[in-house]
């Protein structure tokens, strides 16, 4: 049996479980500001959640498509005890697996150029100058993916 239980959720079955978990990662972890933490995405997106076998949740993370095929992979949150074990490997195969299914075919985020070289490991690759967004600066990234 896996260690960890991936569901996908829309906002109002996932706000419970997820808005600790960012809440904790990015306005207390990371001093993004409220305001900013919470946008009108979150209401339109999918949301995956990773629980521990048994117990709760442990990650979570948002997928935005934004029509024409684009779409965003945004709030990628691992709660700390739980980094370095493959849970935000868990997430990116979701959201990965998730845009084939909705025949995404942009995908783009906005990486904090301190955590570029995980999501290269997913295939995005930078583009543009880098930016500040919260105080933190990130860049965009992007790859493309085939129908099925
Ligand atoms: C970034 C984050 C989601 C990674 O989650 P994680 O559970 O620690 O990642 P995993 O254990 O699944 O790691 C998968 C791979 O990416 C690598 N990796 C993880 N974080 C990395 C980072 N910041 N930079 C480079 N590589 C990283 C791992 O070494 C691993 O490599 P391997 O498969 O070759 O062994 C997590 O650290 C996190 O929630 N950080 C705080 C929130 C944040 O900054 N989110 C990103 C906003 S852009």
């Amino acid at each position: 049996m896996s260690e960890f239980l991936v569901r996908v959720l829309a906002w109002d079955a996932a706000r419970e479980a997820a808005r600790p978990i960012r809440h904790r990662v990015f306005v207390e972890g990371q001093g993004v500001p409220q305001e900013l933490e919470w946008d009108e995405y979150d209401q339109a997106g999918l949301h995956v959640l990773v629980f521990e076998a048994g117990g709760g949740a442990i990650a979570t993370a948002r997928l935005s498509p934004r029509g024409g095929g684009t779409c965003y992979f945004n709030r990628l949150a691992v709660l700390k005890p739980w980094r370095g074990r493959g849970v935000g490997r868990l997430l990116m195969q979701t959201l990965l697996d998730q845009s084939q299914r909705l025949a995404q075919t942009d995908l783009v985020l906005h990486a904090q150029t301190g955590a570029m070289a995980f999501y290269e490991k997913f295939g995005f690759a930078g583009e543009g100058t880098p930016f500040f967004e919260a105080g933190i600066e990130h860049l965009t990234m992007r790859r493309s993916l085939r129908p099925a």
